[in-house]
């Protein structure tokens, strides 16, 4: 991969020669994007053949399907792989079309500019030479334009040379193999053409959502063609050009397509949109440049300085997290797909990873991290009405979300070792509610926006805690109150050993946090001005008594515990051990234990394993003496040893079968043991770099821990929490890390510099008319004033 001598290795990588078994994982590493769109870096003249897969993804561009086979009728949501703008091929005047691989071939992504450069040489059957140098990128600054510029120079020989520069929208959804078998084509031709001025275009309709893709590109090429012709078909568009090529002198051709669809604001039509765009679009040094200043922008806000050895992975993450959500996402009404735009893992539905993803956005993007909360304000009514379905009151959040905010969890799941499709009961986890939760809180401390909250943020929570309030049963033997039949965040556990129904009851994680909405609804109401606070208690019909209930059981609910430590969910202990040495013996790799487990006859149920952090996601959402005391407000006494034994217990009964776990266990252990907790870092850093999770890349990034791992770095190791209008620093280098400086947005500052060595904590404010702020290290609290610096010794 990269050379470390280069010197700026950090903004670069590298990919040298053709792997096929690396294709996949390459077309998603270096895969351009604007927040609008992500195309895989799939080489141009390749189309979807088991090796190349080139995919393009439009932010909320899904479409429903039935698929009927085996006896089984199935429905999916889709974020759909949209007509492929890149393909582009060639051919000396009497040979065949270049269909690759080169025979040299190197591949450089350079991530400070957004720009994906491809080296290569093409030797033909007759031995004639061809160069070949392309740029591809997905305009920032014009998020409907991508540009792919191909130079081409004949190194031996001179002659005429016919590109083909296509629009393909035969296109399927065929990236995944588990899904084979199930409806993968999703895209209806809708007519394609040459306008007069030269523009090829092409449009389709989505067969279930209707809606209409339009793309129109114009190739241009320097020197000028000696001739040009059509190739028009259904679903097809392309443009033949001839070009004169001389022994050692480069031409150039470049394709700019523009990418419209009914969903996008301000336009009349995608298809004369496309047009449009495409005729008048700047040449690419101009794009290129204007592209170059937004990535500048981009680059400032994020700005992390950390002297390790891991920034290229961490450029890389925040590269694809501003590649999938940019400034250009906000007005589309979408969420942030787990997989990013970048394949068709998990279908491009939203689950709960923005809560991964908002802790970083919070302090550097915050009109990012609203939009996302937007989305889910946009579906209230949807999980109000999943809640009324299930017979319960306010808004039940589904655990897999994508248009328009129903449930799209799957109901069943192949386990590609037994070959057997299981019940997949996913969908339990009620938790993810409270993650929309604890983002609209979060984003409240972070900005102190009262008018978000009382205009978008408010009626959510309220509707949440309703939610909880209504799940929870009383308990009378306990005098307690319950929640039950739900899945926490391991979702490897979906229903007692012992019971014929689905669910587990009391998950501690689920009720903590439950108990934590409760309390943050009625500080809500608190906070409101009064006016707001009268319309929304009316609107939503909350009354006294329903305010009294939530306060009743928000101290109320039932923690499970057992051997001194807080229980995963009510009965764990019930569970058998797993014979740990046997199998790991057996699977150098467990991560699938549920898969390894079910192949074998047995089932995970049975067994105290886990898929990734549960109970302590506890400690990554709170700090030690939140959790304690949300735990003492519900009448648990909790220490010190009681955190510390909960850690120890699940950490040796975890598989870390999600990216995710990586970036828990290494913000938990941060304080315990700092070794571990880096090591637990880099894993979550790399997980996409080195495709980790086996293979799983290929199918899209895993932006939770992307953008967890970089969090790490703002807030994990600084000790950086922000509550109570104060700003809070404890930091904990680890022995890698000297030196950690960041630059925040914090409530109205732009460029809030925190500066943390081994001695000194420091924090200064750029000049502004903004009022000071609150900060506490090590719990001693100051305010600074813009223009301020303070150090403070650690
Ligand atoms: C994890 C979930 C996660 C999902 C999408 C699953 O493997 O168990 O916690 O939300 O992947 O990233």
């Amino acid at each position: 991969m990269n050379d470390p001598d280069r010197p700026d290795d950090a903004w670069h990588l590298r990919f040298e020669g053709f792997e096929a078994a690396e294709e996949g994982v390459r077309e998603v590493l270096c895969a351009v994007g604007n927040g609008y769109l992500v195309s895989r870096a799939a080489a141009p003249e390749s189309s979807a053949d088991g090796v190349h897969y080139p995919g393009t993804y439009l932010a909320g561009v899904y479409d429903r399907a039935v698929s009927v086979g085996g006896g089984r009728t199935v429905e999916n949501e889709d974020l759909v792989n949209c007509p492929n703008w890149q393909a582009f091929t060639f051919r000396p005047a009497d040979g065949e079309w270049f269909t690759g691989p080169p025979d040299e071939q190197r591949l450089e992504l350079d991530l400070r500019r957004g720009v994906l450069t491809r080296h290569a040489l093409v030797v033909d059957r007759d031995g004639r030479r061809t160069r070949l140098l392309q740029r591809r990128i997905a305009s920032q600054a014009q998020p409907h334009l991508v540009v792919l510029e191909t130079e081409l120079t004949a190194e031996n020989w001179s002659g005429p040379l016919e590109v083909r520069s296509a629009l393909d929208g035969t296109v399927a959804n065929t990236g995944v193999a588990r899904y084979q078998g199930l409806t993968s084509r999703h895209l209806a031709p809708a007519g394609q053409g040459l306008k007069e001025e030269g523009t090829l275009w092409l449009q389709v309709t989505t067969a279930g959502s209707a809606l209409h893709i339009a793309v129109a590109a114009r190739a241009r090429a320097t020197p000028p063609a000696t001739h040009r012709s059509t190739e028009l078909r259904e679903g097809w568009a392309a443009e033949l050009l001839t070009l004169d090529l001389t022994e050692g002198r480069p031409v150039t051709v470049e394709k700019t397509v523009a990418v419209y669809t009914s969903r996008d604001p301000a336009i009349e039509a995608p298809l004369p949109a496309a047009q449009r765009l495409a005729a008048r679009a700047p040449d690419f040094d101009h794009l290129l440049h204007e592209h170059g200043l937004r990535w500048a922008e981009l680059w400032r806000r994020c700005r992390i300085e950390a002297d390790f050895d891991g920034e290229l992975a961490l450029h890389l993450n925040l590269f694809h997290l501003l590649q999938t959500y940019s400034e250009n996402s906000v007005d589309l009404d979408v969420g942030i797909p787990a997989r990013g735009l970048h394949g068709e893992g998990y279908r491009g539905h939203v689950f709960w990873d923005e809560l991964f993803v908002l802790r970083l956005l919070n302090l550097r993007f915050p009109e990012l991290a609203r939009a996302v909360i937007g989305y889910r304000h946009r579906r209230l009514d949807a999980a109000r009405q999943t809640a009324r379905e299930a017979g319960l009151r306010g808004a039940m959040y589904p655990w897999q979300s994508a248009s328009d905010g129903r449930e799209e969890s799957q109901q069943l799941h192949l386990n590609p070792l037994s070959g057997r499709w299981l019940p997949d009961h996913s969908r339990l986890q009620r938790h993810v509610g409270s993650a929309v939760a604890y983002n609209i809180w979060q984003h409240y401390q972070a900005t102190g926006d009262l008018d978000f909250l009382a205009t978008t943020g408010a009626e959510m929570l309220l509707e949440i805690a309703r939610f909880w309030s209504a799940l929870a049963a009383h308990d009378p033997a306990r005098e307690r109150y319950s929640i039950r039949g739900v899945l926490g965040p391991d979702e490897y556990h979906d229903a007692y050993p012992w019971a014929d129904q689905p669910g587990l009851d009391d998950n501690a994680y689920t009720n903590v946090l439950a108990s934590w909405v409760l309390a943050r609804a009625l500080d809500t109401v608190e906070l409101l001005p009064d006016y707001r606070r009268d319309e929304l208690l009316e609107r939503l019909a909350i009354d006294r008594a329903e305010l009294d209930r939530w306060q009743e059981v928000g101290r109320r609910l039932h923690v499970p515990f057992h051997a001194g430590v807080i229980s995963q969910f009510e009965g764990y202990e019930r569970l058998a051990e797993l014979d740990w040495t046997a199998y790991r013996r057996r699977y150098p790799d467990l991560r699938r234990l549920d898969r390894i487990l079910e192949a074998e006859g047995d089932s995970v149920n049975r067994y105290q394993a886990s898929k990734q952090a549960d109970v302590l996601m506890l400690c990554y959402l709170f700090s030690p003496r939140e959790l304690r005391d949300l735990l003492r407000r519900l009448g648990y006494r909790a220490g010190h040893e009681l955190l510390r034994h909960t850690t120890d217990y699940y950490l040796r009964r975890t598989v870390h079968g999600s990216t995710l776990s990586a970036v828990v266990h290494a913000w938990v252990l941060t304080r315990a043991d700092r070794r571990r907790s880096w090591r637990f870092f880099r894993d979550a850093l790399r997980s996409d770099l080195l495709d980790l999770q086996h293979g799983t890349t290929a199918e899209g990034v895993h932006l939770g821990a992307m953008a967890g791992a970089v969090d790490l770095l703002q807030r994990c190791y600084t000790g950086l929490e922000i509550r109570e209008d104060t700003l809070w620093l404890d930091p904990r280098l680890p022995s890698a890390l000297g030196r950690l400086e960041l630059d925040l947005r914090y409530r109205g500052h732009w460029g809030v510099r925190i500066t943390v060595d081994r001695h000194t904590a420091t924090v200064s404010l750029p000049e502004s008319h903004q009022p000071p702020i609150q900060v506490a290290v090590r719990g001693s609290t100051t305010a600074i004033h813009p223009g301020e610096s303070r150090s403070f010794t650690l």
